[in-house]
């Protein structure tokens, strides 16, 4: 027998079981709902307003949608494949319910610009919403950073030793990868904000709508220019995937680093039991879990940058079947993003510093040596590459003798320089090294200080 669906019309046969299993969204964009009957009220009024259908059809219409959504909020709505999407799951209930007047609702649209419609609606939510998570984040790091102006940390390269700096201005670092992502978040929220509604299939509608009405409605500040562009845009989609990328990569290098540096061999770092999971076999262990799956989350949300941008390569304009696959990667990257903001926001929020430790590894992996070879410099104006060459005998030496460089004694240093240059005391002390570091941008503490001053000032001038 066949069964009857919005379109089935001219078909005499059903589609079989496997074709409706193909077919079906029904399972990811229910999501879509408080969009999906948003954008059906702003169409149904904008009918009414142009007379294109009675005030009274357009009031029971909208009287109707108010019902479904109800039904769909107290989980009273049955979903079924057979019925493949939620826009023709709401339209079917809302004729159920209001009778004749529910299929004059889809007059002058299609479920192209339907189903765009209800993902930017979607997706400006909830980019508008992570906005303020992100913020959050940042104010997090802005702390940290307050509270540790002047804590002793170790800068790398290489993984690998190379120069004391400031613990904040570690963490400054961080902050303006993230504060990068916020202006993307904007960019990604004003493209965004535009309106297919009225599209309709993707040449526009025969009746004489009001697209801008439409989109007022619904909160656009503006429409797409072009029907045909407008079923068939995704850029906005790629943006946000494009900002979660890059978010997820940022977190992921903060991660990494809170992971190595909480390891017994570093101790750096302290994770809180809030944010760390035991082993069910070792009894003695605290894993840094949530932040291994937040490192791990970057994986997934490229896959769903590519799956897109795959799926998008070689199709021809407008609207294609292939398009509904865009909300599995889109909602799911929305997930994540959500997950590692307030993951991340959370354990630094359960974190602790050892600086102690940090000092001991600054002294084994001779982080003065840089110091040293400009003081040389300065003092006794020999060229950079001859004090480089002087500080290596005293780098070797120690190494040899198991010694770190403020062990060093007078006599140690005229032997192995021949007696030609002494060194000041202050030089080989750990804490006097940032404070040697000069121009904008460094980890003087001074430098910190105004670095502070402008990440602050770049949150104020927000919204
Ligand atoms: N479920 C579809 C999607 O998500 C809605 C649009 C279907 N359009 C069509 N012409 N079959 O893309």
């Amino acid at each position: 027998m066949k069964q009857e669906t919005l379109w089935s019309g001219r078909f005499t046969e059903s589609a079989s079981n496997i074709a409706q299993r193909i077919s079906e969204s029904i399972s990811y964009d229910r999501y879509l709902f408080e969009q999906d009957i948003a954008a059906s009220k702003a169409h149904a009024r904008m009918l009414g307003e142009q007379k294109i259908i009675t005030p009274s059809q357009a009031e029971n219409i909208l009287r109707g949608l108010d019902l479904v959504a109800e039904e769909i909020r107290n989980g009273k709505m049955e979903f079924h494949i057979e019925l493949e999407d939620i826009h023709t799951h709401i339209e079917r209930r809302l004729t159920e319910l209001i009778g004749e007047d529910g299929k004059r609702l889809h007059t002058g649209r299609s479920r192209n610009d339907q189903v765009a419609t209800d993902t930017h609606l979607y997706l400006l939510e909830k980019a508008r919403a992570q906005r303020e998570l992100l913020l959050q984040l940042l104010h997090r790091l802005l702390a940290l950073a307050e509270q540790h102006l002047t804590t002793l940390w170790a800068g790398y390269t290489h993984t690998q030793i190379a120069q004391p700096v400031l613990l904040s201005h570690w963490i400054l670092s961080y902050f303006w990868q993230f504060r990068r992502d916020l202006d993307l978040l904007d960019f990604v929220i004003t493209e965004t904000d535009r309106s297919p509604l009225g599209a309709a299939a993707m040449g526009g509608a025969n009746y004489p709508i009001d697209r801008d009405q439409a989109a007022a409605f619904l909160g656009f500040s503006r429409i797409y220019e072009n029907s045909m562009d407008a079923v068939a845009n995704r850029d906005y989609q790629m943006n946000y995937h494009f900002f979660a990328v890059r978010l997820a990569l940022h977190a992921s290098r903060l991660c990494e680093d809170l992971i190595l540096y909480s390891s017994a061999e570093f101790g750096y770092v302290k994770m809180g039991d809030a944010v760390t999971t035991g082993s069910s076999i070792m009894p003695q262990k605290k894993n840094p879990d949530i932040a291994e799956l937040l490192r791990g989350k970057s994986g997934r949300i490229i896959g769903n940058f590519n799956a897109l941008m795959i799926n998008l390569k070689g199709l021809p304009s407008t609207y294609n079947r292939d398009l509904q696959e865009d909300k599995v990667y889109l909602f799911d990257s929305i997930v994540q993003v959500e997950q590692i903001i307030c993951g991340l926001t959370e354990i630094l929020n359960h974190i602790s510093f050892s600086p102690r430790n940090v000092k001991e590894n600054l002294e084994r992996g001779f982080a003065q040596a840089t110091d040293i070879a400009d003081y040389l410099v300065a003092t006794y104006g020999l060229a950079f590459r001859e004090a480089h060459e002087y500080v290596a005998r005293l780098v070797l030496y120690c190494e040899r003798h198991g010694k770190t460089l403020s062990m060093l004694t007078k006599e140690e240093i005229d032997k192995l320089w021949e007696g030609k240059y002494s060194l000041a005391a202050d030089i080989l002390i750990l804490e006097s090294s940032p404070m040697r570091r000069q121009g904008k941008g460094s980890t003087n503490p001074n430098e910190v200080k105004k670095q502070l001053g402008k990440a602050h000032e770049s949150l104020q001038d927000l919204l």
